[in-house]
């Protein structure tokens, strides 16, 4: 019988992931597309002392109490809304998470998200597929300025300056910001941005992007008081996470063009997405890839196995959430 720590990990990942891991560990690895239930996740952590997770993985007292040796839950993302870290830290098992190894890759794709929402890239191309391009005309799919226009972002970490940088310093945007506290003069200056409190970010937004992390403070923090307060012709891209907006009263505003169009990459309770934004044409809708190139994800996947490495054999792991 062996004698080495046993881990799981709960996803399918890179096999060079799995094995810088079995150098470690005996590795419970998962088949590609498989997902556990709460149940199936908790029998399947019988016995280890760690999880390689993802934001579908969900770490709680209810699975901390049915597994009892767990000492480390290293997720594969920078967001933890999946780990209950009060009850972790009670249970004394550590979190993990993978920042800075995507910051620049998931700026690049909030930036990207945005102009395809502004400039109606999807909408166009469902247009052109279906065979309904019959001539050029001036108003074809007109859409929102991006360059000289107003960027406001709501959550400004490292990801939330990264868009900012690129919509001062590349595209000559206007940019503001809300956050729960303020930056110092230097980053703002290096961002190119200002702050402004969150009525002020509605109103004066032309694309709004939201890049704040989830807890329960900010559950439907847009909502459809808040879509009211925006210009009718404003877009508003979603990469943070679902739940920070109402979905449904955002398909309504769309469908009833109360803002011109929005880009989401990411919805309460996915995989599933409200139905109603499936019917609405002004909407680009991506499957919460933000951070997905592949050199990216292997360096998160690599960063969450360096982490259970690092924990499980000299007790100090290099993106600790609770130390
Ligand atoms: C993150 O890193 O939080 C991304 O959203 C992937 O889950």
């Amino acid at each position: 019988m062996s004698t080495r720590p046993a881990i799981l990990i709960a996803r399918d990942v890179f096999p060079e992931v799995v094995e810088r891991l079995q150098a470690h560990f005996d590795v419970e690895t998962t088949a590609p597309g498989v997902t556990r239930t709460a149940q199936e996740l908790a029998q399947s952590l019988q016995g280890k002392v760690g999880v390689m997770t993802t934001g579908g993985e969900r770490i709680d007292a209810t699975l901390l109490a049915a597994c009892p040796q767990l000492k480390i839950a290293a997720n594969i993302a920078v967001g933890y809304n999946n780990f209950d870290l009060e009850a972790m830290t009670a249970s004394g098992v550590l979190g993990t998470n993978t920042p800075d190894v995507l910051t620049e890759t998931t700026a690049d794709f909030g930036f990207a998200l945005m102009m395809a929402t502004a400039r109606r890239m999807t909408e166009s191309e469902h247009f052109l597929r279906a065979g309904l391009w019959k001539q050029w005309s001036l108003d074809l799919f007109a859409g929102a300025e991006v360059h000289g226009s107003t960027l406001g972002i709501l959550g400004m970490g490292r990801i939330g300056q990264g868009i900012a940088r690129r919509g001062a310093h590349g595209f000559g945007m206007k940019v503001i910001y809300h956050n729960r506290s303020r930056l110092d003069a230097a980053t703002e200056g290096a961002c190119g941005a200002r702050y402004v409190g969150m009525e002020e970010l509605l109103a004066q937004a032309d694309h709004l992007v939201l890049v704040l992390p989830y807890s329960p403070a900010v559950h439907h923090i847009i909502g459809a008081t808040e879509i009211a307060k925006m210009k009718p012709t404003a877009t508003l891209t979603n990469i943070a996470r679902g739940g920070i907006v109402d979905d449904a009263a955002l398909a309504l505003a769309l469908r009833e063009r109360r803002i011109a169009a929005a880009g989401l990459d990411v919805f309460e309770g996915e995989p599933a997405v409200h139905p109603d934004l499936l019917t609405v044409p002004n909407v680009v809708l991506t499957p919460h890839i933000a951070s997905a190139t592949l050199k990216t994800r292997m360096a998160m996947a690599m960063l969450a196995a360096d982490n259970l490495i690092a924990y499980l054999t000299e007790g100090r792991a290099l993106t600790p959430l609770n130390p």
